[in-house]
């Protein structure tokens, strides 16, 4: 067996994957604030928002409001979600350093979530990748899908690495490889990881796991013996997909920052901070946490 990474950055999603799913329309305010607990956390990157069209995803409308309040602390990236043209320019406007760009392995949900094909989806972010290298903005690429669609079922490992190696070969520094809808399994998650891996360095991954069959913290862990250093969380396992149905939220940030502390793998981000981040957004939304780790730190408390 491979040794582990001896740290790992947390792509925390919450306030984009989280908060997009949600029925309620979180407040602008109420977003600003709880972004900026997460900022004190110790976090590295935070996903503030997504450029997408109100009319698919009304939760994200305010985004350039938001990223317009929230305090950016130094050290700290926030990309938001472009998914065209239209979405760079507003990204531009709003001063952002940061963008992630949303391809899927799967032509039919490619075309649900963003109304194109594949190959149009990447040809739609080929001036969007010029735009960024242009203004010096970091760009970091999505492939939906990896290990099942809604839509269409199994996805084939080999589809997943011809998305995820388009969109490397355009420029994204780092792929992170989505588990949209949570059916992925261990052994599954190796096979296709493997196939990811003969073109692009686990350097340049990363893995982003929904947890609707509560498979993702064993997923993580075959994904970190496959030399992945970078997981995408959601606190209190906030998200989903508005595009994807049944699927359920994103890891919990919580749960994962406890398996990797009690595995001694550094993420320099304070579990206790994230928490208190969860009961705030957990309050707003008039919701639980779905983090098993919240929950236990707090009965504990
Ligand atoms: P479309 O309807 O085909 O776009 O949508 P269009 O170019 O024909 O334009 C139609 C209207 O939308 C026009 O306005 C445009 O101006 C406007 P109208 O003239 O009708 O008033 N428009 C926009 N407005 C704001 N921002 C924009 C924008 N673009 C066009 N960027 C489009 C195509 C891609 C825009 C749409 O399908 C869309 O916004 N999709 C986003 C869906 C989405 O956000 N899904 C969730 C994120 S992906 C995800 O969650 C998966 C992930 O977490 C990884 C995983 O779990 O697998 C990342
Ligand atoms: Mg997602």
């Amino acid at each position: 067996m491979s040794a582990y990474p001896k740290s790992v950055r947390i792509v925390e999603v919450g306030p984009r994957d989280g908060l997009q799913n949600e029925l309620m329309v979180v407040p602008t305010d109420k977003k600003v604030q709880f972004i900026d607990m997460l900022s004190e956390s110790g976090l590295q990157t935070i996903e503030a928002g997504a450029f997408v069209s109100p009319k698919w995803v009304p939760q994200m409308a305010d985004t350039d409001k938001v990223y317009a309040a929230i305090n950016k602390k130094a050290g700290v990236s926030y990309p938001v979600l472009v998914p065209n043209e239209r979405g760079m320019e507003s990204a531009l406007k709003a001063g952002v350093k940061e963008i992630a760009v949303f391809a899927a392995a799967s032509e039919t949900f490619s075309k649900k979530n963003i109304n194109c094909s594949m190959d149009e989806s990447l040809d739609r972010f080929r001036p969007v990748m010029e735009t960024a290298k242009r203004n010096g903005i970091k760009v970091r690429g999505y492939v939906s899908c990896v290990l099942g669609c809604p839509y269409e079922g199994e996805i084939k490992p080999e589809a997943v690495a011809k998305t995820a190696t388009a969109l490397h070969d355009m420029g994204c520094y780092e792929i992170s490889l989505g588990d949209t809808i949570g059916t992925g399994t261990p052994v599954k998650t190796r096979t296709m990881l493997q196939e990811v891996k003969k073109d692009i360095s686990p350097a340049a991954l990363a893995v982003h796991f929904h947890d609707t069959y509560g498979q993702a913290l064993a997923n993580i862990l075959v994904a970190l013996e496959e030399g992945i250093a970078v997981v995408d969380s959601a606190t209190s396992g906030l998200g989903g997909c508005p595009y994807a149905q049944g699927a359920s939220g994103n890891v919990a940030t919580e749960d994962v920052l406890y398996m990797l502390g009690g595995m001694g793998i550094a993420t320099g981000v304070d579990i206790a901070k994230i928490a208190a981040a969860g009961r705030f957004i957990g309050e707003t939304l008039g919701h639980a946490t779905s983090s098993k780790a919240a929950k236990a730190l707090a009965a504990k408390a």
